[in-house]
């Protein structure tokens, strides 16, 4: 009796080989002090990962100037900034389960807004394999489910990254979701023949033997002649509505002569390629069991395939794990962490003027003025104000980007999709799972997350926690011991131990801010 062993129709996408790779490593400071925000604008320049703004807002590729970096030792960072790290969340099971939405979602968003004990604010973005609507329609969901705004540069579904596609293919047929939701998904993304496997049914009823179009259906179906309109690629955008209708047009284009229908390649090699937004077999819903997903259809079209060609299905597969969406997400988080650090520099008015030579002692903190050994307390800023400005050693110019976030943590459901696309494309990943979705307490997860939490808000809590200790280590680890508080008179006259302690002449003091009160001497 001979063996025969299975193979998947789904896992055989090479993911479980890739090695996941990480460029250098990258400070846990938060970017705003990087940058030279709050805490001091001066800047290592030394330091190969610190961030200046050049431009109206932060520009992280032109030219910028470093200065020395003055922190003094901390046990807590709490002054306002934006974090070095980032998140992403899976969306079905993590932030919602089909009407309902997950509460402890909304929390943890708060927290990651900066309503956090360290005041951090930390850049997010959404990595979905879902889709069938536009991202403007899932931004507006989200943003009223969790009472925030969540806008479409955070968000990616299933099938945004086939906007690339436009210019490749004339004809399209896009496959699933509601009516023409998803036509006009396509539309927008700016495919110009778009059409759903209803107009064909439209065209020719027996295509599909046992299903009536409805009136609904008549309403958003196209007239076409797929006689003589080749399909050049078929788009599988959502979930099917309708899998004994769709695999039958989608096999019959499959193994067509270009994509014409009623026509029959016999080499079977002639039809037009498939993609798919997503290759998720189940997914979580309000229901107990998980259902049937858009890899369950792959697994099905495949399997027919196979069965009617005795050939393997060539399919290109978009959504987590693969990695033109690991691409295409790390673009879009670039970007947003960009314009979060952007924001915060536009509210604390930090534009690039501050970074004007001259205008150099002025983006000093007051606390950075007085001279010549002078002590400044916490309770004599009025008078600080005053004083004249400190001088500042003028430093050469760097160009450098913004770094890639020091840790991106990925909070999703399903190990299969999720973990895997967490754990197998860059070390900085750092894959979190959790129990309110597909995955269940008690089974053993197919892949290992570096992580397990109850939900998404022990998640980020566990993650805001970590960063802190990494921050502050780091930050210490560059940090002068804050100075004992002395009268004036005592200042003058341990002038020579502050130097021998490497403080050299600089008298330091904490704010609540996080902004250091220092007085140098030079
Ligand atoms: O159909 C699967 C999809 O709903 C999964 O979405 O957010 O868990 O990637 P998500
Ligand atoms: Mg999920």
């Amino acid at each position: 009796m001979s063996i025969h062993k299975s193979t998947s129709f789904l896992n055989n996408d090479g993911i479980d080989e890739l090695k996941p790779t990480r460029a250098k490593r990258v400070s846990s400071l938060s970017l705003s002090d990087q940058w030279g925000g709050s805490m001091t604008k001066l800047t290592d320049l030394n330091s190969s990962t610190n961030l200046k703004k050049s431009g109206s807002k932060s520009s992280f590729s032109s030219s910028r100037r470093g200065s020395s970096v003055i922190r003094t030792k901390r046990e807590v960072i709490d002054h306002q900034r934006v974090a070095s790290y980032a998140f992403a969340f899976d969306i079905d099971g993590v932030i919602v389960r089909g009407p309902e939405t997950i509460p402890e979602a909304v929390e943890a968003l708060k927290l990651l807004n900066g309503e956090n004990k360290y005041n951090i604010k930390v850049p997010y973005i959404f990595i979905t394999n879902g889709g069938g609507r536009s991202e403007a329609a899932r931004c507006k969901e989200l943003s009223t489910r969790l009472g925030i705004e969540v806008t479409q540069d955070q968000v990616i579904q299933g099938h945004t990254p086939m906007r690339d596609l436009v210019n490749v293919y004339k004809n399209v047929l896009v496959v699933g979701g509601v009516g023409d939701t998803c036509r006009k998904v396509a539309e927008e993304y700016g495919f110009k023949n778009v059409y759903i496997p209803l107009d064909i049914m439209k065209w020719n009823p027996s295509v599909s033997p046992y299903y009536n179009l409805t009136e609904e259906d008549l309403k958003v179906t196209k007239d076409a002649d797929f006689s003589k309109i080749p399909i050049d690629g078929i788009l599988v955008f959502a979930d099917s509505r309708n899998w004994a209708a769709d695999q039958q047009i989608i096999l019959e284009l499959l193994l067509s002569k270009k994509g014409v229908m009623g026509t029959i390649s016999e080499t079977f090699d002639q039809g037009p390629p498939i993609y798919f937004a997503h290759s998720d077999f189940v997914w979580a819903t309000d229901y107990k069991l998980t259902r049937y997903g858009m890899g369950a259809l792959q697994v099905s079209i495949a399997a027919l395939y196979q069965e009617h060609t005795g050939k393997e299905l060539k399919v290109t597969r978009f959504g987590k794990p693969q990695r033109g969406t690991f691409r295409y997400a790390n673009k879009v988080l670039g970007k947003w962490r960009k314009d979060v650090l952007d924001d915060y520099l536009e509210k604390n008015d930090l534009n690039d003027d501050d970074l004007e030579d001259d205008d150099v002692a002025e983006q000093v903190d007051e606390g950075l003025r007085k001279q010549n050994g002078d002590f400044v307390d916490s309770d004599s800023e009025d008078e600080e104000d005053d004083d004249e400005p400190l001088t500042v050693q003028k430093l050469g110019q760097v160009s450098l980007d913004l770094p890639p976030a020091s840790t991106v943590y990925f909070v999703g459901d399903t190990p299969e999709s999720d973990i895997r696309f967490a754990n197998s494309h860059d070390t900085s990943w750092h894959s979190i799972l959790v129990k309110t979705g597909v995955y269940k307490d008690g089974s053993v997860p197919k892949y290992q997350p570096k992580h397990t939490c109850e939900n998404v808000l022990e998640a980020v809590k566990y993650a805001i926690e970590r960063e802190h200790q990494l921050e502050l280590k780091e930050w210490n680890e560059s940090a002068v011991d804050v100075p004992v508080v002395k009268t004036e008179k005592e200042v003058v006259g341990d002038d020579e131990e502050a130097v021998s302690e490497g403080v050299d002449r600089l008298k330091l003091s904490n704010r609540d801010d996080g902004k250091p009160k220092a007085t140098f001497g030079l």
